[in-house]
């Protein structure tokens, strides 16, 4: 049988489904950038790409050398190619505008660069995130400075979502709104081969995510159900639960790609300012919509985050997405609370 590489599905969808070209170059552009921080991450120590920056972004967070190397990639990799009207990133203080010298395009493109930092120099999986909105109105063709204001749309506006996981494998996967795709890096050809034609999340699991040592912190309704869990068959709910940590985002939303199960980071009492840890932009959108687009569902606790309209760009949110039916329960107990 044939292969199918990425070029060749975005060709196909510009004919079924209409898929605009711009989009198409877009997205392959995004996939050619994922390429290089592949290998970078691959070379590790023999790269001198480990270690830290000695700078912080913009969250206050220590910059590792492949956040900021993979940040450059993305952002010169997409400039020039007059698909986008800005981007974002999670690694910039503000939105980055386009220059002057290069055409501009009618998207948006936001970035997490590399996710996953903390496991970058033990040698576990890392991954860059990334999501595609319309600029609107005719933001493109304005000649003033793209203000952040473009961006602040909810994740239903999404045209385009994905990931790149940089582990034993290197897979692309990626949504343009009709299911969820996943292509692995064949290195030697240097092409994505379409490996994942119709990727789909269980309704049900016995597996679950979270960081457990951030416990003392939580609200009522989440140590209530987190605790149901661990009572497991003699609990409330009747079976055994396995817990899996990855500490890499693109890592545990990938295994439940592909498996099932839940991932939960939720809101934190220590700092009232920052509900949650994961960024709305960069991290909670474009998984919530691979998510949904693979029949699961992803909350903020109290609403679909897709819905949820963003007032800052580096905003954060509560996240829990997944197998249906324990996003269902763990948002049901906060709706009781
Ligand atoms: P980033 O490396 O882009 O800052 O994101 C890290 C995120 C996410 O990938 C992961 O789920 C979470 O932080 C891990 O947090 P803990 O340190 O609480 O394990
Ligand atoms: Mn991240
Ligand atoms: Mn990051």
């Amino acid at each position: 049988m044939s292969r199918v590489s990425l070029s060749r599905y975005l060709i196909e969808q510009t004919r079924s489904h209409n898929t605009p070209a711009d989009l198409r170059f877009l997205i392959e552009v995004v996939a050619r950038a994922c390429k290089e921080i592949s290998h970078a991450v691959s070379k590790g120590a023999l790269g001198g790409v480990l270690g830290s920056m000695g700078t912080e972004n913009v969250q206050g967070e220590v910059q590792k050398k492949l956040d900021v190397l993979s940040n450059e990639i993305l952002l010169e990799a997409n400039e020039w190619g007059g698909t986008l009207a800005g981007m974002a990133s999670e690694e910039m203080d503000n939105a980055y505008q386009i220059p002057g010298q290069y055409p501009k395009g009618a998207y948006l493109l936001t970035f997490d660069p590399l996710d996953g930092s903390s496991n970058i120099d033990v040698n576990v999986s890392v991954g860059t995130i990334f999501s595609v909105l319309r600029c609107p109105g005719e933001c493109f063709s304005q000649n003033e400075p793209l203000g952040e204001e473009a961006f602040l749309q909810p994740g239903t506006k999404q045209v385009a979502a994905g990931y790149a996981i940089y582990g034993p494998q290197t897979m692309l996967i990626l949504t343009l709104g009709d299911g969820v795709k996943g292509f692995t890096l064949d290195r030697e050809m240097g092409s994505w081969v379409l490996t994942h034609d119709d990727i789909r999340v269980p309704e049900s699991t016995a597996e679950f995510a979270i960081n457990m040592s951030n416990q003392r912190h939580w609200e009522a309704p989440v140590q209530r159900y987190v605790n149901e869990l661990l009572e497991g068959k003699a609990g409330p709910l009747g079976k055994d639960y396995n817990m899996r940590w990855i500490a890499s985002m693109v890592a545990d939303v990938h295994r439940i790609l592909t498996r099932g199960g839940l991932f939960m980071y939720p809101r934190d009492s220590r700092d009232p300012s920052k509900p949650g840890k994961l960024r709305l932009m960069y991290e909670a959108n474009p998984m919530s919509m691979l998510i949904e687009q693979a029949g699961g569902a992803s909350t903020d606790g109290h609403q679909r985050i897709l819905d949820i309209q963003p007032t800052s760009l580096h905003q954060r949110v509560a996240v829990y997405l997944g197998s249906k039916e324990e996003v269902e329960r763990v948002t049901g107990y906060h709706h009781q609370a």
